[in-house]
């Protein structure tokens, strides 16, 4: 068997948490594998709409297990919430929730150092969500952090002094205030780490790779998106994971060859939030409508995204970098008031030659996006289920795209709801 990769092909928030809840039944295990609670993929369904952070977005199939892999950083007091926010849906959470012993754990005092530096940073801050997952990757590679498995180890109170007072001593020197803070903080921290000692705590790659031996099918979810890769992303407005499919194997110890389809997901614009590089945002009346229609504020911190039209250049880097399979394209009923639709297929340099690649000094040198309009639909997608239904304008949008990318698009979504949905069996492209 192989693992199935889901994961984001632009700034994240391309609607990853939906397509994994609509794929769900057709596999026995989702697995994350990287990033932590700087992530908020939501899930609509029966009326409900529910926001995970940290745990896999399977959860809601009482028979799929769903696995939290070495990859991730995560945080005790925000797991413990969730899974309490989860309680009035009478989860066999117990039985279906595992984390992996290997996962790095997140301090109070990561996300006062995730405050110090986006502060010491002034204006060219990275716009973090301040959930402290930069500096707890940087403990980790330094081979310093804490990992899952340390809250069940009689050390553990040792280990986290001895990491603290090094934090204490960094936040000293960025001037910031860390002792009004902190003793809260530290209860919720280990009240939340002995409420979590009732849960599946495993070696997450043997689990994974046992499952594939006795023919489970798996599917890794990817938090985030390809832009904010730690290398191929739009650096230093990244995050501070590998993204990418290659992350898949890292985070959950699969080998490259066990990597089957890669679900590519992509909404038919583009949106950011935190600072950066953008080509194609809108900063006029049109990105605040699609903002407003398309309901862009962040599932996390709340923010305003940043909205602009569909970007190819980048999107051709991402598929490259992930070997995308097949395609998802999502929140295209967000486009249904537009009269006009457009894309940018190149990016005009400042020697004025055009490119489709995505440029190494982006963060540096302004490019201008070169755009093709299309008609827009101007209609509603409400209650459309197959492809023939699709307004022809759409679909000159998307066979458009098909042809560009060298990819059918599999999936359209035309709603947050799991319904919304227009399956299309595999086209040859
Ligand atoms: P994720 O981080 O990739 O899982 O995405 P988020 O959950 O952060 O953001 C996606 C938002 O779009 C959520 O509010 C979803 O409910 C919503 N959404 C998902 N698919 C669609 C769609 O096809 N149309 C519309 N209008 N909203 C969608
Ligand atoms: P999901 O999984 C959108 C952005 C932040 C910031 C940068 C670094 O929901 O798609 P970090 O907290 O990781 O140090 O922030 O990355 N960012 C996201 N943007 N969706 C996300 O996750 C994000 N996770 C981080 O806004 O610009
Ligand atoms: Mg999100």
């Amino acid at each position: 068997m192989k693992v199935d990769v889901l994961l984001g092909l632009q700034w994240g928030d391309e609607g990853k948490g939906k397509i994994v809840d609509v794929l769900a039944p057709q596999y026995q295990v989702v697995a994350r594998f990287q990033g932590g609670p700087n992530a908020g993929h939501t899930l609509e369904f029966d009326g409900f709409k529910h926001v995970l952070h940290q745990i896999p977005s399977g959860i809601f199939r009482s028979d799929i297990k769903n696995i939290i892999g070495n990859g991730l950083v995560l945080d005790p007091i925000v797991l413990k919430k969730e899974i309490e926010g989860l309680d009035k849906f009478n989860l066999p959470i117990h039985k279906n929730l595992f984390i992996s012993k290997k996962a790095a754990v997140i301090l109070p005092t990561h996300r006062l150092l995730d405050a110090a530096y986006e502060q010491s940073k002034g204006a060219a801050k990275i716009g973090s969500t301040l959930r402290g997952i930069g500096p707890t990757y940087q403990d980790k590679v330094a081979r310093q952090g804490l990992r899952m498995g340390d809250i069940l180890s009689p050390d553990f109170h040792t280990k986290y002094n001895r990491l603290v007072e090094q934090h204490k001593v960094i936040l000293s020197f960025y001037n910031f205030d860390y002792e009004t803070a902190l003793p809260e903080a530290e209860k919720a921290f280990f009240e939340a780490a002995e409420f979590l000692k009732q849960y599946t705590f495993v070696d997450s790659e043997y689990l994974v790779n046992e499952a594939l031996e006795t023919g489970q099918s798996v599917l890794a979810e990817g938090a985030q998106g390809s832009l904010l890769d730690i290398d191929f992303g739009s650096y230093p407005f990244v995050t501070s994971s590998t993204t990418t499919t290659a992350g898949a194997c890292t985070g959950l110890g699969i080998a490259p060859q066990r990597i089957g389809e890669v679900y590519g997901i992509f909404k038919a614009y583009c949106t950011r939030v935190g600072s950066g590089p953008f080509p194609t945002e809108l900063l006029d009346e049109v990105g605040e409508r699609m903002r407003q229609e398309g309901r862009e504020f962040g599932s996390t911190t709340g923010r305003p995204r940043r909205c602009g039209w569909m970007d190819l250049p980048a999107l051709k880097y991402a598929i490259m970098i992930n070997g995308v399979t097949q395609l998802v394209m999502m929140k295209v009923d967000v486009l249904n008031i537009f009269e006009e639709i457009k894309v940018c297929t190149h990016y005009q340099l400042a020697d004025s030659t055009l490119t489709d690649k995505f440029p190494y000094d982006l963060c540096d040198y302004e490019v201008t996006p070169v755009y093709k309009t299309f008609k827009g639909w101007a209609t509603s997608l409400e209650n459309l289920h197959t492809y023939d239904e699709v307004p022809v304008e759409l679909a000159a949008y998307i066979e458009f795209l098909e042809t560009e990318l060298k990819l059918p698009i599999s999936f359209i979504s035309t709603g947050p709801d799991r319904e919304a949905i227009i399956h299309r069996e595999a086209q040859a492209v």
